[in-house]
């Protein structure tokens, strides 16, 4: 298969050549671009028995650009390789930029890649006259994708009214029966975010079936990124609104993640939304994606930066943007809960355990500490305590801190610290419990990143903290004695 045009050529032999950095520069078991920026996972999907991952891509510069795919595989999540570019903005009908998209392996064997398709029109002075956003197809074998001569495959004649013709992106596609589906998502009139479904026989010919969502005032103005699934009993939608307004300590202002749980019917495709959570109460988490493994797990990824923070960042460094840790779902307690995914485990090394410790005060423990780390701490109840914070990424002048205030039931995640020179969200508060007399925190570092997975993934919260990485140190503190458990290991990849 051959549809290697200049654009595409030029990108990948550009990534060839430069994507060889210093691995300082990357995290040891989370995903990076090559060379330059990354945002959205795309195409997350499995094909021939492989997790392959695509991201938006620009390579040229650590800055958001004309919109290419990077390409990535792995068998179990935590290894990946590095593929060429599979798509860049080559074509009359996506030319200014290849957005986000999904993928799926067709009955035929073959890869099948929906994404958006960006054109732009300008008058000669230079002025934007008008963008259209439409869903284009490129079928491939995991390597190299045509693009269909069909293209755009879902233009934007079949809107319904008021529907915007600029904001009509980020298609999700999946199978039922014999039938393609597709959600994608859209902008409506009134300036409220809508997912609009579409049907198709053959992935390539699509027709608009109904509005499968709306926010109605609530969950920001534009919706991003869907994806659709059904875990245990429950359809889940997960959408990643823009201009979200804060709600209590649920969602906070901007750019969030909600996953709506719910029910749905194949035959009338009614979706009823049950109840909406946030997905992470982090910092830096957006534009989420999942597929389900050959053994049943419903697995996320999702881009672990936010465009609220684009701009802290580490000095001088090639590289920008990585993923999340892919995380298995499931559902408990009436909420959607994420944990680490399992085959991390196979990568522990070095394993650190203290029984009954105690906390009062300032407190640090031989062997806790370190940068590239599985940490649980796991707190018992006790009624006299106000405050227990984990400091990590620690130096004399810098730390990042996870607080628990178990009077107010409340998690702070605070990165004020840090070494940064960028004033940004810097701090986020979020609901949590004792369960069963304990409540328990597990923290995944991987250098810069810092994802907290609290009991058991009821509560999940990503954040960056850009120390040096001479910064290693962990300590715990108290204002009264309090009783942990802590369960460390190093996480050995290479
Ligand atoms: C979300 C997003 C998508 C779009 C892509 C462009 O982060 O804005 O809606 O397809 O990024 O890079």
């Amino acid at each position: 298969m051959k549809n290697i045009n200049n654009l595409l050529e030029k990108s990948r032999i550009y990534e060839k050549e430069n994507a060889h950095i210093a691995d300082a520069y990357r995290p040891d078991f989370h995903v990076t671009g090559g060379i330059g920026w990354i945002n959205d996972p795309n195409g997350f999907s499995v094909y021939k028995g492989e997790y392959h991952l695509f991201h938006q891509y620009h390579p040229y510069s650590t800055e958001w650009g004309p919109m290419h795919w990077g390409h990535l595989k792995t068998r179990d999540f935590i290894k990946w390789e590095r593929l060429p570019i599979a798509l860049a903005p080559d074509s009359a009908f996506d030319k200014d930029g290849c957005f986000s998209g999904n993928a799926i392996e067709t009955s035929d064997g073959k890869h099948l890649i929906i994404y958006t398709g960006v054109v732009k029109e300008f008058d000669e002075a230079g002025h934007m006259l008008s963008e259209t956003q439409h869903q284009c197809v490129a079928v491939g074998d995991g390597i190299n994708y045509e693009k269909v001569e069909t293209n755009p495959v879902i233009s934007v004649d079949t809107l319904p009214e008021g529907a915007s013709h600029s904001d009509f992106r980020d298609p999700k596609i999946w199978r039922e029966g014999d039938s393609y589906f597709c959600l994608t998502a859209n902008r409506a009139a009134d300036r409220n975010g809508a997912l609009l479904l579409y049907s198709s026989t053959d992935g390539l010919n699509w027709s608009f079936v109904k509005t499968f969502a709306e926010c109605k005032g609530r969950f920001g103005t534009m919706w991003e990124c869907p994806d659709l699934f059904s875990l245990e009993d429950k359809q889940i939608a997960v959408i990643s609104p823009m201009e979200m307004e804060a709600e209590g300590l649920e969602f906070h202002a901007g750019h969030g993640v909600i996953a709506m749980v719910g029910d749905y019917d194949k035959d009338t495709h009614d979706f009823n939304p049950q109840w909406v959570q946030a997905v992470d109460y982090g910092i830096d988490f957006y534009a989420p994606q999942t597929l389900v493994a050959p053994d049943g797990r419903r697995i996320m990824i999702g881009w672990m930066r936010n465009w609220a923070t684009i701009n802290m960042r580490p000095d001088n460094c090639p590289i920008f943007g990585a993923m999340t840790l892919p995380r298995e779902l499931s559902i408990r307690n009436g909420r959607m809960v994420s944990n680490p995914v399992r085959e991390l485990e196979h990568y522990r090394v070095n394993p650190v355990h203290y029984e009954n410790a105690k906390v009062n005060g300032g407190a640090s423990f031989d062997g806790v500490k370190g940068r590239v780390l599985d940490m649980t701490v796991e707190l018992a109840e006790n009624s006299e305590y106000s405050f227990f914070k984990i400091k990590l990424a620690k130096d004399d002048l810098h730390n990042a801190s996870i607080i628990y205030r178990p009077k107010e039931n409340i998690i702070t995640i605070d990165r004020s610290l840090a070494s940064k020179r960028i004033d940004s969200v810097q701090s986020r508060s979020f609901e949590a419990e004792y369960r069963n007399g304990a409540i328990k925190f597990r923290v995944i570092m991987d250098k810069d990143s810092v994802e907290l997975f609290v009991n058991d993934g009821e509560r999940v919260a990503t954040f960056l903290v850009y120390n040096e990485m001479a910064a290693d140190s962990i300590e715990f503190e108290s204002d009264r004695e309090v009783c942990i458990s802590i369960d460390k290991y190093d996480i050995k990849v290479k």
